[in-house]
């Protein structure tokens, strides 16, 4: 390990034996290592804006943020994205409230100043009271100085300095090539999200999507329930507590994905319209590829975008012991009103805010902060499949399903940006 890494008390959070992986609990405890996190990660590297369709049309917006930056992304006039801090440049009033929509301008609330959709300042109530010579050009919405889009994701970034898009992207991209494979050839469009909320800390959350370990433990009853009534989501999780099939995968960026080796079937579609977009696949990318692409696979972009096979989900904190989930269901532009209607149910039953597995995890990360409050033990081990994974030329670690190699990348990528090198 460098000097760098050693003499960093973030460093030292994270603990990286031969025989054992662990990270301190203080990591995930306080406003101070909340704020660093901030700092260091979510204004340093790429965040996850939106997705393409959810601003389609010139004149679309949407509010988002990064890490607690409240940000607007919008299609300018013009047809170029553009995102900027959504502060009003006269005294920084919360310049857009609205989730999403069209607009020719914004107009703040507060004193009137407009702004066009590409951030330049439009007018000023009653101009002729400012000084002469006062300079408006330095009085547009502040943006961010990085954004850029992969396979319709788009990112941006505070830092000027944020390596490409790509370079960030590293392993995942595979697998985001393989998830836009899903939409036999068409683009996807989000739907509205489901949002909730849990009293604890975001990496929680992060860490939960990809952990094979806790699904026949934490979500057995609600299995089990789903199972008595008619069957549908049965797969894997269902014949085995906890699996050694199927495989985790971490990457150096931080990234890391769950993979069943399996496709995840749901009820609800009929078989000849599940069967023609099988062939569709398989016309389009032959069979074997086509299997591939429908094996259940989800993954984390380091360090708060989550992909699942019919979801998005963006972690986004709110403060060391705060965390809103926004999960967006992904539809198939042209699809079958079936294959489209079987993906919106799959954010309604099982990963949206009352799906049957959503609720299960929530209650675990508020038992997580409620026993971190004690602060009565000073570690947690994420250690599992340690000495087993393969480690491949590049980095990329492979395990089995139930595995903690997915953490492990993303708390020695959290390590890496919270130690910086100045
Ligand atoms: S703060 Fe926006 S116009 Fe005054
Ligand atoms: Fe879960």
């Amino acid at each position: 390990m460098n000097a760098r890494l050693t003499s960093s008390p973030f460093a030292a959070m994270v603990d990286e034996q031969l025989n054992e992986f662990r990270v301190a609990t203080a990591a995930y405890r306080g406003p101070e290592i909340f704020e660093e996190e901030m700092r260091n990660i979510f204004y340093k590297t790429w965040i996850y804006l939106c997705h393409e369709s959810e601003i389609a049309e010139p004149g679309d917006f949407k509010s988002t943020q990064v890490g607690t930056r409240p940000v607007i992304v919008t299609r300018g006039r013009e047809g170029a994205v553009h995102a900027f801090l959504n502060a009003c440049a006269h005294r920084g009033a919360t310049l857009c409230r609205e989730e999403k929509g069209n607009t020719r301008s914004f107009v703040c609330p507060y004193h009137g100043w407009s702004f066009r959709t590409s951030g330049e300042l439009l007018g000023i109530p009653d101009e002729a009271r400012y000084p002469a010579g006062f300079d408006k050009s330095d009085k547009n919405l502040k943006p961010l100085p990085r954004i850029a889009s992969y396979g319709g994701l788009i990112f941006g970034s505070f830092n000027p300095e944020v390596e490409d898009l790509e370079v960030f992207l590293g392993g995942a991209r595979r697998h985001i090539d393989i998830w836009l494979k899903r939409a036999a050839g068409s683009c996807y469009r989000l739907a509205t999200s489901h949002k909730y909320g849990f009293n604890g800390n975001w990496k929680f959350q992060a860490e939960n999507v990809h952990d094979g370990y806790h699904p026949g433990f934490v979500h057995k009853s609600a299995f089990n329930t789903v199972r008595k009534f008619d069957g549908s989501f049965e797969n894997r999780e269902l014949r085995a507590s906890v699996r050694q099939q199927g495989y985790t995968r971490g990457y150096p960026e931080g990234h890391g994905t769950l993979e069943a080796g399996a496709p995840l079937e749901s009820g609800g579609i009929d078989p000849e319209v599940r069967q023609a977009y099988h062939d569709q696949l398989a016309a389009l990318y032959g069979a074997e590829e086509a299997a591939e692409i429908l094996t259940n696979r989800q993954f984390l972009i380091f360090p708060n975008l989550v992909i699942f096979d019919f979801n998005i989900r963006v972690v986004q904190p709110i403060a060391h012991d705060r965390t809103e989930v926004y999960s967006y269901p992904v539809m198939i532009e042209g699809a079958h009103d079936q294959i489209n209607a079987n993906r919106m149910l799959d954010a309604q039953t099982r990963v949206g805010t009352a799906g049957i597995l959503s609720v299960d995890d929530i209650d675990v990360f508020a038992g997580n902060q409620n026993a971190l409050k004690a602060e009565g033990f000073e570690w947690i081990t994420l250690s599992r499949g340690l000495d087993k994974e393969e480690v491949r030329p590049g980095g990329e670690r492979v395990g089995v399903y139930s595995d903690e190699t997915p953490q492990r990348a993303f708390w020695r990528m959290w390590r890496s940006k919270m130690t910086p090198a100045c």
